[in-house]
């Protein structure tokens, strides 16, 4: 776990293939062991600006589970931030108070912002529209376990691909594993240029249409996403493209898909995934949340140097 030790996680891009698959397998090897104690007198800083449920709560069971202890907040009404103190100042101060930063910020750069003023390990836990590098681990840890595979995927991500960093982390990890991948959007939600001219670059297949109409039966994994209404500047774009995907199970066996085709989305839903699809085998979103403990506690062992 030496790329791990003390080390931000601002950007997925920072990691290579050996590096993912490592902490893939430490997340494993949380699953199955007794680590109680492990992070036993450090302390977690959880200072989310936007909303959260799934990683704010994984990352501080997680240390919780791992005998450490968790300050923060969820909402920074409550905080100095509300008085107008710079997001500098803040973690400057709170470095003081912990062992270990998660930010989740709504202005893109603000992490790594974070980690250049501290001298902790900053995680990335979702920077406006940029980067979400912990989504991605547990997303390739989903996909492992219910593909069997990384290699070689042909995987399809689905809905606003503009805004949505999750989408934007998981191509660049899924490009070191040989994927096809196809980008499905509105026109003025399609997958920002450079990420497509990086991932072209490095010899990814890429496509982009605006329907899953002819490609539903090539795909191994299905990547939905919500449509981020509160990233739009003006309310009459979000309204145009409101609802414009809505996956159900009749829907997807008429197109025609894949038996084992798996489908995934970092939650939460609007109406872009019908329940109807909830209890099908296509279906492993509930099961990929899950997944955000184990990933989780390996991340927070791994950075603060306690590797079961
Ligand atoms: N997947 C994800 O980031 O969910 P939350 O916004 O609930 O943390």
């Amino acid at each position: 776990m030496t790329g791990f030790k003390q080390k931000d996680i601002i950007s997925i891009r920072h990691f290579n293939k050996e590096e993912l698959l490592s902490i893939l397998d430490l997340a494993q090897r949380m699953e199955q062991t007794d680590s109680a104690d492990l992070l036993k007198g450090k302390v977690l800083a959880s200072l989310f600006f936007e909303p959260s449920t799934r990683t704010r709560l994984s990352f501080e069971s997680a240390m919780k589970r791992l005998g450490g202890m968790v300050i923060g907040f969820a909402e920074s009404g409550s905080t100095s931030a509300s008085k107008g103190e710079s997001l500098s100042d803040s973690v400057r101060i709170i470095e003081g108070y912990c062992d270990i930063i998660v930010l989740r910020h709504y202005l893109e750069g603000s992490a790594q912002l974070a980690s250049d003023i501290v001298n902790i390990p900053v995680i990335n836990a979702g920077d406006g529209a940029n980067q979400h590098p912990t989504q991605t681990f547990l997303d390739l840890y989903t996909i492992q376990k219910t593909k069997g595979t990384l290699e070689g995927l042909t995987v399809g991500f689905l809905g606003d691909l503009k805004y949505g960093r999750t989408v934007h982390s998981l191509a660049y990890a899924l490009a070191y594993f040989g994927a096809e991948m196809f980008f499905i959007s509105p026109p003025s939600l399609r997958m920002p240029r450079d990420c497509i001219d990086e991932l072209r670059d490095r010899k990814v297949k890429c496509h982009e249409s605006e329907s899953l109409m002819g490609i539903s039966k090539r795909l191994d994994v299905i990547y939905c996403t919500r449509i981020q209404k509160e990233r739009f500047a003006d309310p009459v774009e979000y309204e145009k493209v409101r609802g414009v995907y809505r996956l159900s199970k009749t829907l997807l066996e008429e197109m025609g898909i894949k038996e084992d085709l798996k489908i995934l989305h970092p939650l939460p839903r609007v109406d872009e995934m019908d329940d109807s699809l909830d209890t099908t085998n296509y279906a492993v979103y509930f099961q990929q949340a899950r997944n955000g403990l184990p990933m989780r506690k390996a991340i927070l062992a791994a950075v603060l140097g306690a590797i079961v």
